[in-house]
């Protein structure tokens, strides 16, 4: 017996990654998470929190970190909205946008929730393979007109960029709304000097100033180091935001997070720094694993997709490093059954891993001989 309406029975729902306790001795590996801590600005903030700001409700529209986005990204307060996460905004989005048994289109590999949400929304999920390449099915996605199209850049589990002049292009071509997830874009910078001010290079934000249908979502769980905290925003063109709030719960945010994640917002130095660090482990690895005799996919994120050495089932090698107690993602999705999503680690984390995978693939191959 079950009281859960008709359309959800079928459902998977989503499989988050596996989260062990803070503290337990598992290398983590499987979420992204920066391995390196959040702003200095951020433990002073919970440090000297003012307990007023916990009898009170939080300000529903978070100003104080919205006048921060404004400021940093040089757009309007009114074009920013902040969510629990820049999942609680993807779920927004589609509650606001998505009628029942419309078509929400994205390329496939990509974020598992937009299958989720879409069918949470009831509406249909249409998904558009990425070829072997990954090479980004513009025309396929244009021709499936979805009341929304996500594309998740950089992606995930791919790790690749789609190009701006393509996203330009899109959203000039689509009649619905098209969300662009940049998640992990603070990894995605050439250079990157620019810290403290501005906006980044190869980025989608200039989009918005042009394009009345684009919704850019950011994240603080990733470059900033505070996946715990919940907390991300969506830019977009301020009618749309507008419609956008009409559909949201008031108090998603509390009043810790706000504080908390202007703060971090506003110590650009600090997460250009933590990404930088990132940035100069992710070569080091690729090399490593390549070494190890995998194929390693360029990246643009803080991981790395690599399919395992001939032979070696990528399940298989996910389990074994699991009772070895590293944590790397598997995905039983087209395109990447066959493949690991490992996140970058410190240097030392980084080598725990190559060691555990020598030594794996060492008796693999001992058996395999035998
Ligand atoms: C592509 C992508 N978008 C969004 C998210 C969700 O991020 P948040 O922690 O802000 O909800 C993730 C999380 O891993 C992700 O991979």
């Amino acid at each position: 017996m079950t009281f859960l309406r008709n359309h959800l029975q079928p459902i998977k729902g989503y499989t988050p990654g596996e989260q062990p306790p803070p503290g337990s001795s598992i290398l983590k590996l499987n979420t992204n998470e920066n391995p390196y801590p959040p702003s200095p600005e951020v433990i002073k903030v919970l440090q000297s929190l003012d307990l007023e700001w916990l009898r009170r409700y939080p300000d529903p529209t978070a100003r104080v970190f919205r006048e921060a986005v404004a400021e940093i990204f040089q757009v309007a307060p009114a074009a920013v909205t902040v969510g629990n996460g820049s999942d609680e905004l993807l779920a927004l989005v589609m509650r606001a946008f998505v009628e029942k048994g419309a078509r929400v289109v994205y390329p496939m590999p990509s974020y598992v929730l937009y299958r989720t949400l879409a069918q949470l929304q009831d509406a249909v999920p249409y998904e558009i393979a990425y070829d072997e390449c990954f090479t980004f099915p513009l025309d396929s996605l244009i021709d499936a007109q979805g009341a929304i199209t996500l594309i998740a850049s950089p992606n995930s589990p791919t790790g690749h960029v789609v190009p701006i002049s393509v996203l330009d292009q899109l959203a000039g071509a689509l009649k619905g709304i098209l969300v662009i997830d940049e998640a992990y874009i603070d990894f995605a910078q050439v250079g990157g000097a620019n810290h403290g001010l501005g906006v980044e290079p190869q980025n989608a934000l200039s989009l918005i100033h042009k394009h009345p249908n684009v919704i850019v979502l950011r994240t603080l769980s990733k470059g900033y180091s505070l996946a715990g905290l919940r907390v991300g925003f969506a830019i977009a063109q301020p009618e749309l935001i507008q419609d956008l709030n009409k559909a949201k719960d008031s108090y998603t945010v509390d009043a810790i997070a706000t504080l908390a994640g202007t703060a971090a917002l506003r110590d650009q130095a600090h997460k250009h720094q933590s990404v930088q660090k990132v940035l100069r482990s992710r070569p080091i690895l690729q090399k490593q694993l390549a070494d190890l005799g995998f194929r390693v996919w360029p990246s643009a994120t803080n991981f790395l997709l690599v399919q395992p050495p001939s032979g070696i089932l990528a399940i298989d090698l996910q389990q074994s490093l699991k009772q070895q107690g590293i944590l790397v993602r598997y995905f039983d999705l087209p395109g990447v059954s066959d493949k690991l999503r490992i996140t970058v680690g410190t240097d030392a984390q980084n080598d725990q891993l190559c060691r555990s995978l020598q030594e794996i693939l060492g008796a693999a191959s001992l058996k395999m001989a035998t």
